[in-house]
């Protein structure tokens, strides 16, 4: 039986997909990255803005028409569209047999179980029909589904991992829907992400994201501040950070708020937290962030930053923005592209608004046309373009640590890796450097990737003779 799994969105959900990846793996199935050769077609989904929905509903539109004459495949959604839209989703894709939400994944297995032998059952009692589907919708909100994200299938000489810390949001920005799909804010102990990272360095990783929602807000409901009073999220950073083995630690995506003096310190303290934050900002406009309900204002986000620049120098700082909030006028969009100049981004995910159901922004009068969103975020991603070049520029003739992750996606005769800053860098390598830590110079950078070469001794060896190249 062959599983097709498909993730949309943040890298929340590719590690959720992992994880029932691993299940369905333990399970027997087989992993094909062709959908059309697939039994069980699942697609984890993402519910940010609507384009995300709009491309796994075309999705699963595509295949079902495709595989039509073969009614015995299996067809789920998952996550957090299956949150948000529940049950509806069965009305709205004829052939749709799974909804499963986000505190249910470690269902899957068994539903997609359930689901096969059904279809076996009724195809052998009635014959050869169109319609064998069979439903199931599991949405429900689970106590402790934040614990059951915690196993992981590395690729070989895998070296970088994402762990789950936690789950939900209490936020409650007005145009976000991840407190619907995501539910209440849910830390896991500190034990427990602990010995997950462990294990994951005994299998050979060097570096891992730890992620949540609000990653710098974790525990604050179940842990209290230590002694001196550090926040449940450094603690468990002081935690990971001492694992013999590890080299490298990131975390996404923290909030401004709860962004404290105790965290801005650990990037003096911990050697291991990497030279980066991505950090979101949202609006550029004091106004656009109080209709957000964001909490701060974009000169206490200015001073934040330049707090971690002291604790960190030459620390790389993205952000989120978003463009075309209902209300923001030509003025409000003014402060956000000078705010972006004055933060000296290395890069920027720029979003075009995109009303959510049953978020308070979606109700907000002075709704914005598509063309005016499309045109401020034209002119934003000029700017945010123009830094990033200036900032991939300033590597050209440095040599940089770099972990190398495997062949370069655009180009799979070469490797590429990321700078402790979070760079992409390609270079040629062999097989062996894959899963590494080495020295890279760059020669040269193009806009958001930079170009190098490894240092001269790591090429030569008599090793490497006998070696394939990676291009073999
Ligand atoms: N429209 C556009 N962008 C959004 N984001 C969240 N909700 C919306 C929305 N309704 C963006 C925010 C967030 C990122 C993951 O997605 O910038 O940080
Ligand atoms: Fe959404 Fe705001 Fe929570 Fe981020 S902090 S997930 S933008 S509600």
């Amino acid at each position: 039986m062959k599983v097709y799994l498909k993730t949309y969105g943040c890298q929340m959900n590719e590690r959720d997909s992992e994880q029932v990846m691993r299940d369905l793996l333990a399970r027997g199935f087989e992993r094909t990255s062709r959908a059309e050769d697939a039994d069980v077609v699942l697609l984890n989904t993402c519910s940010v803005r609507d384009m995300a929905e709009q491309k796994a509903l075309g999705k699963m539109g595509m295949v079902g028409a495709r595989n039509r004459g073969r009614p015995e495949v299996v067809y789920g959604f998952l996550g957090c569209m299956a949150q948000a839209r529940g049950e509806s989703l069965l009305a709205e894709v004829p052939h749709l047999d799974l909804v499963v939400g986000t505190q249910k994944f470690h269902r899957v297995a068994d539903h997609v179980d359930a689901a096969v032998a059904a279809k076996r059952r009724k195809l052998t009692l009635e014959g050869a029909i169109d319609d064998l589907r069979f439903s199931v919708v599991d949405v429900g909100e689970e106590d402790g589904s934040q614990n059951t994200i915690r196993e992981h299938t590395l690729a070989p000489r895998q070296a970088a991992a994402f762990v789950s810390i936690m789950q939900g949001c209490n936020m409650h920005c007005t145009y976000c829907i991840v407190p619907r799909t995501r539910g209440a804010e849910r830390g896991r102990p500190i034990a427990d992400v602990v010995a997950e990272v462990r294990s994951l360095v005994e299998r050979g990783v060097k570096e891992v994201t730890l992620l949540g929602q609000i990653v710098n807000l974790y525990g604050r409901h179940e842990f209290p501040k230590s002694a001196s009073g550090a926040s449940p999220f450094v603690q468990l950073l002081e935690a990971v950070n001492a694992i013999d083995g590890l080299e490298r630690i990131r975390f996404t995506s923290p909030h401004p708020i709860g962004f404290r003096r105790d965290l801005v310190d650990a990037f003096a303290r911990l050697e291991k937290l990497c030279e980066h934050v991505h950090f979101p900002l949202q609006s550029g406009s004091n106004r656009i962030l109080k209709a957000m309900h964001r909490g701060y204002t974009v000169e206490k986000y200015l001073d934040l930053l330049a707090e971690l620049r002291a604790a960190r120098p030459g620390i790389a700082i993205t952000t989120d923005i978003i463009v075309g909030f209902p209300g923001e006028t030509e003025e409000d969009y003014a402060s956000t592209r000078a705010s972006v100049e004055a933060a000296d981004f290395h890069n920027a995910f720029v979003f075009r608004y995109s009303p959510r159901a049953e978020t308070p922004a979606a109700e907000m009068a002075a709704q914005h046309s598509e063309e005016t969103k499309e045109l401020r975020n034209h002119d934003l991603l000029a700017v945010v373009d123009k830094l990033a070049r200036k900032h991939s520029g300033a590597y050209v003739g440095r040599a940089v640590e770099v972990l190398c992750e495997g062949p370069s996606k655009t180009n799979p005769l070469r490797l590429s890796g990321r700078t402790r800053t979070n760079k992409i860098v390609v270079f040629e390598g062999r097989p062996r450097h894959v899963g590494e830590l080495f020295d890279v110079r760059i020669m040269h950078s193009s806009g958001f990737t930079l170009y190098g070469d490894l240092a001269p001794d790591l090429h030569a060896s008599t090793e490497a003779i006998a070696e394939p190249a990676l291009s073999s």
